[in-house]
């Protein structure tokens, strides 16, 4: 049985995380599924925005601790956690986190290296990686520190404690919370309102946003002045342009 489901819904490619008897732990089968499938959607013009969801109890669990125990030093160097975030981060195309339950240490990270998170009212985060004697190794520390702040994101880290999805809203950890039933509804609704818009577009302003973490003010912007004269020379903004003057409907081809 495979641990990542994938399933391609219109626009929409859905990555939904699989090993309900661990609590959708990361185990080196997940890291690699989920990057061969983020890469192959990443490849195919048809995928405009990508989810990946967990269950209704539990986004994931974190890395699989029983897997981490067993490797000293140098196998975890050799891990398929190692490779999978910069092959995550490579993704060119909108990355949504449908979040219901436990999103917690590599869960949590997981969840922050998309691009946007929709949580369920059930949601909770955290990164417990100290109680274990570790610390996070999947971006987490720094995550937090530019999305939070350097003391909130110093608590969580330091604490392990786990917030709710309210409070991650107040934190502006999150996008949006739902109704409990409505968590992968509304991540699929988001995604479909991406996968409308001009795909070349999409990318360069997802690019353009993510420099900002990057890079000073004056880096910034003069990549997305860059970026921006990149998307002037589309067929698609010509398209856009030309729709609006003409009081129609824009039909983009992602060209
Ligand atoms: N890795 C491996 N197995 C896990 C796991 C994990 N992260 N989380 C849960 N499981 C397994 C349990 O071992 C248990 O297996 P068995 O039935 O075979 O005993 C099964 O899932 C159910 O777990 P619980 O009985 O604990 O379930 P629960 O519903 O009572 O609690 C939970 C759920 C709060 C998520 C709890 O399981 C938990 O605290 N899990 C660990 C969370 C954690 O510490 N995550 C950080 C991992 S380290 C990391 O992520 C490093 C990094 O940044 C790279």
């Amino acid at each position: 049985m495979s641990t990542v489901l994938t399933e391609i819904r219109g626009p929409v490619g859905l990555a939904t995380l699989n090993r309900p008897d661990a609590r959708n732990a990361l185990s080196p089968e997940v890291f690699k599924e989920l990057a061969t499938a983020l890469e192959a959607w990443d490849g195919d013009p048809e995928v405009r925005c990508i989810v990946i969801a967990g269950g209704d109890e539990w986004f994931a669990a974190g890395a699989d601790i029983r897997d981490m125990a067993s490797r000293g030093f140098q196998d975890m160097l050799d891990s398929p956690s190692t490779g999978f975030w910069p092959r995550m981060a490579a993704v060119r195309t909108p990355l949504i986190a449908a979040v219901s339950g436990y999103a917690l240490g590599g869960g949590c990270e997981l969840a922050l290296a998309c691009d946007m998170i929709v949580a369920s009212e059930r949601a909770e985060f955290g990164q417990p990686e100290i109680l274990l004697g570790i610390i996070p190794g999947g971006g987490g520390t720094q995550r937090l520190a530019r999305l939070l702040g350097k003391q909130r994101a110093m608590e969580l880290v330091l604490t392990g404690r786990r917030i709710t999805a309210l409070e991650a809203e107040a934190m502006g950890l999150v996008n949006r919370v739902t109704k409990a039933r409505d968590w992968l509804k509304e991540s699929l609704d988001l995604a479909e309102v991406i996968a409308r818009r001009p795909p070349l577009a999409v990318r360069l302003a997802k690019q353009a946003v993510l420099a900002a973490d990057e890079t000073t003010l004056a880096g910034g912007l003069s990549q997305e002045r860059r970026l921006f004269e990149l998307a002037m020379a589309t067929e698609d903004r010509v398209e856009g342009m030309q729709a609006f003057i003409e009081k129609r409907k824009p039909e983009f081809r992602g060209r």
